[in-house]
């Protein structure tokens, strides 16, 4: 049996008085992925926000939705193969602690208030970066399961509420800046087919604590248009739809789930987060813009003491410094948070190699003179 390692979640309270630093995340790099999910080092899939009128039936179009198949695990690879170009463009090897997608340290950030999340992860320490990736078995034998269960009696089912979420990026977003935009295209953005296959991909260089990270993940837009100059903040904007907030209980609800909106904002640096509230129905009645630096203060204010952001920043950084210390060398790892545990669990599952989370590319390109 390996040595199984663990850090404990709870109690949470021990992370609340430290003041982790923690470093503005700045855009690296970028990349897309097309309409046939076709991966090109550009700017191409970057969307431009403009608000969708007003009310609005999300339900429309179901029918020729274009819903990318994502059944095969990509692991790191459109993050390795940006990276990798901007290393051979650069002239120069990144140095950093850790490598992942942006899903990943959401789940780390959150944990000390997630105690139902149930997921797994694999990582490798390659020329002194960890590199983690989703284990990817795991997050299908939990979508099949999620998915499987049936929705309560006159509940939507769970493929058109995720279809909402799409459906309203398509009456929201625009793919030129809107200057640039025929009336016509913006009055008629609700008859658009609703695909998810093409996606823009921020990759930035961030840190909790004395940890140095790359992070990449999906941004759904910018407010305005992207600055040519880099040392300028972008102004991105993530979209989500909720349920409208009627009561008591469906406030609790939403400031929970505000947690989540809050930490894969953050990661990436969005400031900015446009609400869009629905019926149970799909009918989308109401826009409200968030600032993503004031939820935390807000969700405190309002003193029910759901979540706390620097205990998750507090978390993140001395659970990551910690790994550090752990996972050292080469082999595959695995890190585990199960349901209602008070701890991750950290153990070897190869003792050499690294699986397949790097790509043979990336590791030619690193070991090569
Ligand atoms: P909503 O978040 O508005 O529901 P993101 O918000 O991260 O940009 O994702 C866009 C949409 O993808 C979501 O919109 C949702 O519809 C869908 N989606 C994301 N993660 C999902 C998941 N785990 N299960 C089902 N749908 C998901
Ligand atoms: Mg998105
Ligand atoms: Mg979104």
């Amino acid at each position: 049996m390996a040595q199984t390692y663990s850090f404990d979640v709870e109690p949470v309270a021990r992370f609340a008085g430290q003041n982790a630093a923690i470093r503005r995340p700045r855009e690296l790099t970028f990349f897309s992925y097309d309409e046939d999910h076709q991966l090109r080092h550009d700017a191409s899939s970057l969307r431009y926000y403009y608000p969708p009128a007003l009310p609005c039936d999300l339900n429309r179009g179901f029918e020729t939705f274009r819903q990318l198949d994502d059944s095969a695990d990509d692991h790191l690879d459109g993050l390795l193969d940006a990276l990798m170009l901007y290393e051979k463009e650069k002239g120069q090897k990144l140095e950093t602690d850790v490598i992942t997608w942006r899903g990943m340290m959401t789940k780390i950030m959150v944990a000390p208030y997630s105690s139902f999340d149930d997921w797994e992860m694999n990582a490798t320490c390659f020329q002194g970066t960890i590199f983690i990736e989703e284990n990817h078995n795991k997050k299908i034998a939990s979508r099949q399961e999620q998915f499987s269960t049936p929705a309560r009696p006159g509940a939507m089912s769970q493929d058109i509420m995720s279809f909402w979420g799409y459906k309203f990026e398509t009456v929201s977003l625009l793919p030129e800046p809107w200057s640039e935009t025929p009336r016509e295209y913006i009055d008629s953005r609700e008859d658009e087919i609703v695909s998810n296959y093409a996606q823009y991909c921020s990759i930035v260089r961030t840190g909790f604590g004395k940890v140095k990270m790359i992070i990449g993940g999906e941004v759904d837009a910018v407010m305005d248009f992207k600055p040519e100059d880099k040392s300028q903040p972008i102004n991105w904007v993530e979209l989500k739809t909720t349920a409208a907030v009627t009561n008591e209980r469906a406030q609790v609800k939403f400031e929970r789930k505000l947690l989540k909106f809050w930490a894969q904002s953050f990661l990436l640096g969005v400031p900015k987060i446009v609400v869009g509230y629905r019926t149970s129905q799909g009918i989308l009645e109401r826009l409200e813009e968030l600032d993503t630096q004031a939820i935390p203060e807000t969700v405190r204010l309002r003193g029910k003491n759901l979540w706390d952001g620097q205990t998750c920043i507090n978390f993140a950084s001395s659970f990551l410094e910690w790994l550090k210390g752990v996972i050292t060398e080469g082999g595959v790892w695995r890190i585990r948070k199960r349901e209602k545990s008070p701890r991750l669990e950290i153990f070897k599952i190869e003792e050499t190699g690294h699986g397949d989370i790097l790509s043979r590319a990336f590791v030619e390109w690193r070991t090569q003179g």
